[in-house]
């Protein structure tokens, strides 16, 4: 039913009316995301308050992120959020012996602040910067040493789409005793992934964006022995071995990940939020990226030769690809009057794209882009050989 981009595309309402290119903010409707998300409902409805059905779909959807990433069940918390996740992995590391945190500044601010606020923790929080919009592998290798505790990374950047080298930062990270941290959230649901061949010592993402799902739900691997190791002082009654034992005086954590979990799960999500993996999965992960790399490669091309700058490396698989501008809310306000959806982050207009754009989205962009040239920032004349003075 779903195994080509036209019939996938007519599981998505929205794209009937828009060109539906913002999957890095959210990912669009379907309606398998529906009806789970009705199935919810019909659930409360007809039993009232079927908590074991609720915590047996809770559990389900820990098996389905497990086996989306490569990992065991025990190694998967499900949280309200990614912060909420790593929040409570940071809260459970000690910072005594090795106390540096070394971060690019091309994670989503909200990594940030939540290694920020363990300074007064003893935390030591290093940034590492970009250059011509990218990071290199030697400025970790400068930065990441012997007394480093963490290296979190962002996989791919919200800002920019660059996609980070994790093979080359996690072997530095290892070599030196560090954790490496992956935050897939700008890119799980675009391609097969399996944190166990990457090697990472704990991964985050939410189903939000490309997984396709409501917002109100990510996940947190941690490696089991790694989980193991940590008791995390951000906590609560899920986090418990028997959330059920209802003791108030005990404090038991949870065999593996599930120890950085805290307060009633969000059910009505991981309905929905289980509906949208299966749908990426009944189509199938590789053709996802296939179909993203196809667009990626033709959008920067068709954008290089109108001469746009673009701010994602131009050698990117994609999803996300960047168009530097000099008024990005204007041009995504005027995309949006043309059925575009789209969004922007400082001076850069963000296109992503999913299994349900086509090349034909692309051309419409394209047409939109060369009619609003004077809003893009448009590439210095190439210096021909020679010429110079
Ligand atoms: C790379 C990345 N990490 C983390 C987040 C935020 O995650 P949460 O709001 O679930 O904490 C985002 C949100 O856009 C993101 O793009």
């Amino acid at each position: 039913m779903t195994h080509n981009v036209e019939s996938f595309r007519k599981r998505f309402p929205v794209l009937r009316e828009k060109i539906y290119l913002n999957s890095c903010s959210q990912g669009a409707l379907s309606q398998d995301v529906e009806l789970g998300m009705l199935e919810y409902l019909a659930s409360w409805h007809r039993h009232g308050s079927p908590w074991d059905i609720w915590v047996e779909q809770y559990e389900s959807g820990r098996r389905l992120f497990a086996e989306l990433i490569g990992a065991e069940p025990e190694e998967v918390a499900l949280v309200a959020s990614a912060s909420a996740g790593v929040n409570a992995l940071a809260s459970a590391l000690s910072y005594k012996d090795r106390n540096k945190v070394v971060i690019g500044e091309f994670d989503f601010p909200t990594m940030g602040h939540i290694w920020l606020a363990q300074r007064p923790r003893g935390a030591n929080v290093s940034f590492v910067e970009a250059e011509k919009g990218r990071i290199r592998v030697e400025a970790y290798d400068a930065l990441v040493d012997r007394n480093t505790l963490i290296v979190p990374l962002t996989h791919v950047c919200f800002m920019n789409g660059f996609r980070s080298p994790v093979a080359e930062i996690t072997k530095i990270a290892h070599d030196r005793g560090a954790l490496l941290l992956l935050d897939d959230y700008q890119d799980s649901g675009t391609r097969p992934i399996n944190v166990k061949t990457m090697q990472v010592d704990a991964y985050v993402s939410g189903t939000l964006k490309y997984l396709l799902g409501p917002p109100g739900l990510a996940f947190m691997y941690v490696r089991k022995s790694l989980a193991e190791s940590l008791v995390p002082t951000v906590t609560g009654w899920f986090g418990q071995r028997n959330p059920f034992a209802f003791d108030v005086r005990l404090l038991d954590p949870a065999p593996g990940a599930r120890r950085f979990e805290s307060g009633t799960p969000p059910i009505p999500t991981i309905y929905g939020a289980i509906a949208g993996v299966k749908l990426l999965q009944r189509f199938g992960l590789q053709k996802v990226a296939d179909q993203i790399r196809i667009l990626t490669t033709a959008l920067i091309h068709g954008a290089s030769e109108l001469g746009i700058q673009i701010k994602t490396p131009l050698d990117s698989e994609g999803p996300l690809v960047v168009l530097q501008s000099k008024d990005a809310e204007g041009l995504v306000r005027l995309f949006a009057k043309d059925g575009v959806i789209c969004s922007s982050r400082h001076d850069g207009l963000r296109i992503s794209f999913h299994a349900y754009n086509t090349l034909d989205d692309v051309k419409f962009v394209l047409r939109l882009l060369e009619q609003n040239l004077e809003t893009l920032v448009t590439a210095p004349p190439a210096v021909v050989a020679g010429s110079e003075s």
